[in-house]
């Protein structure tokens, strides 16, 4: 079998795990041919760091790959994922699928920081339903121009791909259990991408740029539910929701130990999922969170009850007395000091699901499968989120999920 051959758009946080991730993939034979990113400087750093090759534009790269790995910001994704079904070449996208980033005006500059006044437009004060209509819209293009090109869409969600959940999903199988009610989070402080904090980028807050992970991950876990007893499966109909923009409160005291630079997003939020079989799910998440990256889901069924622990997961501790110690040392993304007890993730890309994630996507892509993360969840989790906006706009009433896919 000939080699797959892999391009990544992008040379930033999420580059970097995805490169040392698809180096470990087995039994699926790949080459990673290179990668373009926005800036020639940043792009040729990255790729010499790893013996790749730097490609100045996305139609160069597609030239020569079978895949393209898409780990650019949410704002591009849309252009880069009908670049790629239009080659008829297979994709992997980061999460937010897409969204919406506001009405058409000339591009902010590259390199515009988190707060950058450059345009006008701000997503907390723009109205909600026209935004829900326009990714509703987004979503239908990529849809049929992944059905017509026939190509596979790798929705890089990983809490789909967290061992605990892959663990759960064996149990719900096999004891056709009915989940009755879940609860997931992710929260961190903020997140290391430049260009998070501005709606005209990341396409919203911790909703979209967060809460997608563990709504995703019940998403799926309901799918996979609904599919092992009812030969279909159950989707999310409706959500109430709300936001905060916490750090923003007149009477915010900020003393310097979380992140405060958002510019037009939510710092906090929550949605209240129902499901056509009228069971729920709660998600929360926020920027709000000390002490590391805070990422789990509950699964209470009519059978048992489970705890999935995402991060931190309970596999080491360490207690440091002194934090020069461990300098070079990483022990889990977002801890700000390493002094004292630290929950550590030894083999974090394990636990976070990134490995089995692009392990699956290799796997489905060499054999013509549709991965346990696809477009279809991608599609649910990206209306559910929007919708929650509306929701949320309107103080939490509670708003239909239109629905793109018939099942
Ligand atoms: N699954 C996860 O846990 C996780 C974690 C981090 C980021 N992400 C996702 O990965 C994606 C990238 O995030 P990041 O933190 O790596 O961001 P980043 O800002 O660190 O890197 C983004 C890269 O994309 C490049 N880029 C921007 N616009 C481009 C364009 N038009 N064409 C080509 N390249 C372009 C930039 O030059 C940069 O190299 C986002 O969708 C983010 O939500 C997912």
């Amino acid at each position: 079998m000939k080699p797959l051959r892999i391009g990544l758009v992008g040379a930033g946080f999420a580059a970097d795990y995805h490169v040392e991730c698809l180096r470990r993939v087995y039994g699926v034979p790949l080459e990673i041919v290179g990668l373009t990113s926005l800036r020639a400087e940043s792009r040729e750093a990255f790729a010499a760091a790893r013996g790749l090759r730097a490609y100045d534009s996305v139609e160069a790269l597609l030239q020569d790959v079978d895949v393209l790995d898409i780990l650019s910001p949410p704002s591009v994704h849309q252009e880069q994922i009908l670049q790629a079904a239009a080659a008829g070449k297979h994709f992997i996208i980061e999460k937010p699928l897409t969204g919406y980033f506001g009405p058409s005006e000339p591009p902010l500059p590259a390199g515009a920081g988190a707060g950058s006044q450059a345009s006008p437009w701000r997503g907390d004060l723009a109205p909600k339903s026209p935004m829900l209509a326009a990714v509703m819209d987004s979503l239908a293009a990529l849809s049929a121009a992944v059905s017509s090109a026939g190509v596979i869409c790798g929705y890089a969600e990983n809490f789909v791909y967290a061992p605990a959940v892959q663990k759960e999903r064996e149990i719900l199988e096999k004891t056709r259990a009915q989940v009755l009610r879940m609860y997931g989070e992710e929260s961190h402080n903020g997140s290391a991408s430049p260009v998070y904090g501005i709606w005209r980028f990341a396409g919203g807050g911790s909703l979209i740029g967060k809460g997608c992970h563990p709504l995703g991950a019940l998403l799926y876990l309901k799918r996979v539910e609904g599919l092992t007893r009812l030969g279909r499966p159950l989707r999310p109909v409706s959500v109430s929701a709300r936001t905060h923009e916490i750090t923003r409160l007149p009477d915010y005291d900020d003393q310097g130990f979380l992140r405060t630079d958002y510019h037009d997003i939510e710092d906090y939020g929550q949605m209240h999922v129902v499901f056509e079989d009228g069971t729920v799910a709660d998600v929360i998440t926020c920027e709000l969170v000390l002490g590391g990256i805070y990422d789990y889901v509950e699964v209470f069924a009519n059978n048992h009850r489970a705890r999935c622990r995402l991060n931190p997961n309970d596999l080491m501790d360490t207690f440091n007395p002194c934090g020069e110690n461990f300098a070079d040392i990483y022990t889990v993304e977002k801890i700000s000091t390493k002094e004292g007890w630290s929950p550590v993730a030894p083999d974090e890309h394990f636990t976070m699901g990134y490995q089995a994630e692009l392990q699956d996507f290799l796997e489905c892509i060499a054999g013509r499968r549709q991965p346990q993360s696809d477009l279809a969840l991608a599609l649910d989790t990206t209306a559910t989120i929007y919708a929650a906006y509306v929701s949320a706009e309107e103080g939490g009433k509670e708003q239909e999920i239109p629905r793109l896919l018939e099942d």
